[in-house]
């Protein structure tokens, strides 16, 4: 049995002396799409770094395809088929649009599958980030950001894809876009795990959604079990 591309195994993550994640359990199959859900504050992002190797746990265990990679650091994470648009998008605002990819490539997958993410095919799927190729950073929109910072995790041939804040602050003709990019990266088999505050689109996208509360995962469940339970968006998301 194919094992899944990630496993989260009891993990507890810490931020000083403040306790934040307290036993999440997670897993995401080979090209699933996975929500992330949760109020403000419940540890989303805290679970994002602590998968990704920034903010390393205090117990538990990150595998990836069954090997363990507690602790790794991220460029570890990316080698092993991980690529992140990180909330705030993380854009180097002082290096040309084409800088931000390239200064991705080098860091990719360590093993033999076929690369389909050259910066020419990334750009296609980006249409707008071809006009502004020679743009710094901090001259782009918010929307041409989460574009590069899309982009910039695809250069590393990712075989799952994780978004924070997916749409987060953009205007909605921006959002819809940014959807629909997701959707055909979803075809190219690349499995998915996203975090935002549009539910509606979330239940058409994901496979599966998994609430966060304080720290813990209080809901897991098939998209179309949580439409179907206005009482639990009412309860852990506030909606
Ligand atoms: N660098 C940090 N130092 C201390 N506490 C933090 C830090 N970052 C986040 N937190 C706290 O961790 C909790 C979870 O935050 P976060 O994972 O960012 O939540 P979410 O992404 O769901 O909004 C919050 O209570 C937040 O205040
Ligand atoms: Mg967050």
């Amino acid at each position: 049995m194919t094992p899944p591309i990630l496993k989260l195994s009891g993990i507890h993550t810490h931020y000083g002396q403040s306790h934040i994640l307290h036993g999440v359990d997670l897993a995401i199959e080979p090209g699933a799409c996975m929500a992330l859900l949760g109020r403000n504050g419940m540890g989303k992002t805290t679970t994002i770094r602590t998968l990704f190797g920034l903010t390393p746990p205090s117990a538990g265990c990150v595998e990836i395809d069954g090997v363990d990679m507690t602790g790794c650091p991220p460029h570890h994470m990316a080698q092993a088929g991980l690529g992140l648009a990180p909330e705030g998008r993380g854009i180097f605002r002082d290096l040309s649009v084409r800088e931000n990819l390239a200064i991705a490539a080098p860091i990719t997958r360590r093993d033999s599958a076929p690369h389909p993410w050259s910066i020419d095919s990334i750009l296609d799927l980006f249409p707008r980030l071809r006009d502004r190729l020679s743009n710094m950073g901090d001259q782009l929109s918010g929307g041409e950001q989460q574009m590069l910072a899309i982009g910039r995790a695809l250069c590393t041939n990712p075989r799952l894809l994780i978004l924070d804040e997916a749409t987060e602050g953009l205007a909605p003709l921006v959002r819809s876009e940014i959807w629909q990019v997701i959707r055909t990266v979803r075809k190219h088999g690349i499995a998915v795990l996203v975090v935002d505050k549009d539910l509606a689109t979330l239940l058409t996208l994901a496979d599966t959604c998994v609430i966060l509360e304080k720290g813990r995962i209080a809901y897991t469940g098939t998209s179309a079990a949580l439409s179907g339970s206005p009482e639990i968006h009412h309860k852990l998301l506030g909606v």
